[in-house]
This record gives C-alpha cells, structure tokens and sequence, in this order.
C-alpha cells in the first residue's frame, strides 16, 4: 500500500471526528485555519481574523483578476470564496473530503460564487486530472502539513502551474528534534501522530525552502507569521483545556485531539512556527 494512502486514511480520521466536525463548524463556522491579528484585535472575533488571514494570501499570490488558481486542500471553499470574491481569482478547489466539497459547494452557490469557484475530489499527490501549465497560481492554506510524500506534492504543484506561476503556502514548521526538551518533544510528536500531520513532523525550518528549490521553484520569501496567529492560539487553549483534562483522565486524548492541539502548542511554542511561503515556478 503506498504510503500516501495509509496517510490519506488518517487524515479522513481526524476531521471525520466529532470533535473536528463540531469544532470547525461551530466555531470557525468551516473555515479551517488560523486568523491574522493585529494589536489590538479582540483573540475571540475569528471570522474577522481567518479574513485577515486570507487577504495576506490574496496579496502575496498578487494575481490579475480572472487568473486561474488552485485551492490545494480547500476544506469548504472559504478561502476560495475570499479569492474568487474580493481578488477576482477563477479558483479550483481540491480536497479528498467529499463532505466538505459538498458544503463547499452548496456555499458557493448560495453566495452567487459558483461561476469562479469550482471544486473536486482530488488528492494532491496525484494531479493528474489537470494538465501541464494550467494554473498562474496555486495556494496550500494548513494543509501541505498532511502531505505523506511532500516531494511528490511540490513536483505537481510544479507541472500544474505556468511557468513564472505563482506559490503561495501558509505551513507550519518544527524546531529539530534535537533542539527540544522531551516534554515538547512528545507534543508535538502526539499533534502530529493524532492529526495525521507527517509532514509537519518532518519539516523542520528551513526544510520546505530547500525542497521548494529542488522542485526548481524560486522562493521570493519566508516569514514567520507566528506572532500574527497567537492570539487564536490562545483562545483554543483556553477553550481546550478543560475538554483535554478530562479526555486525559479518561485515557481518550484521541478524542481531543484538536483540545490537546490547542493546549500543547500554546504551552511549547518553542516546538514551531506558523510561516508564509511565497515562491514562482522558474522558467
Ligand atoms: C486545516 S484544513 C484547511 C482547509 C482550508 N484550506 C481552510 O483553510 O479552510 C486541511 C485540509 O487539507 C485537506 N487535505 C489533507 N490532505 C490532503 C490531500 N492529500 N489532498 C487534498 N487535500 C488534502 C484536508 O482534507 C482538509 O480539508
């Protein structure tokens, strides 16, 4: 069995959990990922912060109205209505949870996005639905994390993309294991285990820079954005923290994972950061 298929088994896993399902509509109200703030900014007004988020995307890719993108892991297309909506894009959402497709779906019709939004069941290890030189941009929003091969993922976002095509990724990165008292050491190997994260677990900072360059990409820039998200951060583990305990009395952290998530993270911030890549495809 490829590695990639046992991978995509538990990633279906994880956000087939209540506790994800719940968590994401609920409280994010299906978008899944982090917010932008600035000083100021109250940690408690996500749905402000996640559009924050997504305008720094929408900057960084810096693309005419109409150009074609690719949502690489578009969960229920909010980030792609963002594109499609206030930069114009023409964007092709790919995932490989048919649930969230079918919400994205229904959203995209219900906000009059259907004509520049457009989504499929598709794993992005394996693009070969679409031909060579498609796209002008393509984007990863938390989702490259998941990858089981991330070499093979970068070479299709390669081949998809126009030459002088631009990539936009918003990934996290670990402190080398080495570098890591034990105790932040087995958080983040359980957040990574429990949320199906390999590529996060392998990626330490740097890494994704030199594996960009060898899929013939040049990085325009890195930046840790950390600072910008902690105070989501921050609320989740406030949030989390009673739900964790309780699951850890109970020998059931798997059924916490995002509560656990929230808690850990915030207590060993040492273990990560939270960056945005930007990178063009070379002639
Ligand atoms: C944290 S969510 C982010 C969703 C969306 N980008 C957002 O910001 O709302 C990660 C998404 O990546 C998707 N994903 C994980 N592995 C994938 C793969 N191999 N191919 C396509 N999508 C994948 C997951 O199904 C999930 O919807």
């Amino acid at each position: 069995m490829p590695e990639s298929d046992a991978n995509i088994r538990a990633v279906l896993r994880y956000y087939d959990r209540t506790e994800s399902r719940l968590g994401y509509l609920y409280l994010l109200r299906g978008t899944k990922h982090f917010g932008w703030y600035e000083a100021g900014d109250s940690r408690w007004r996500f749905s402000p912060a996640t559009r924050r988020m997504e305008h720094q995307l929408g900057r960084r890719l810096g693309l005419d109205a109409g150009s074609r993108v690719l949502d690489a892991g578009c969960g229920m297309g909010e980030v792609a209505r963002t594109m499609a909506a206030d930069f114009h894009l023409d964007v092709t959402g790919i995932d490989i949870l048919d649930f969230n497709l079918d919400e994205a779906r229904r959203r995209s019709e219900k906000s009059g996005l259907a004509g520049r939004t457009r989504f499929a069941e598709c794993d992005y290890h394996d693009l070969s639905r679409f031909e060579d030189g498609l796209f002008d941009g393509a984007y990863t929003m938390e989702t490259f994390v998941h990858a089981a091969e991330p070499e093979r993922v970068l070479a299709e976002f390669h081949r998809v993309l126009r030459p002088g095509g631009r990539l936009v990724m918003f990934e996290y990165s670990r402190t080398p294991q080495e570098r890591l008292e034990p105790a932040a050491r087995a958080a983040l190997d359980a957040v990574c285990e429990l949320g199906a994260m390999p590529s996060w677990h392998r990626l330490n900072h740097g890494d994704l820079e030199s594996l960009l360059d060898s899929a013939s990409f040049k990085v325009e820039s890195v930046e840790d954005v950390t600072a910008r998200m902690l105070p989501m951060l921050r609320a989740f583990a406030v949030i989390g923290r009673v739900p964790y305990t309780i699951a850890r009395l109970l020998g059931k952290t798997e059924k916490a994972v995002n509560a656990m998530s929230g808690v850990e993270m915030w207590k060993h911030q040492e273990a990560w950061r939270y960056n945005i890549y930007t990178a063009v495809k070379k002639a």
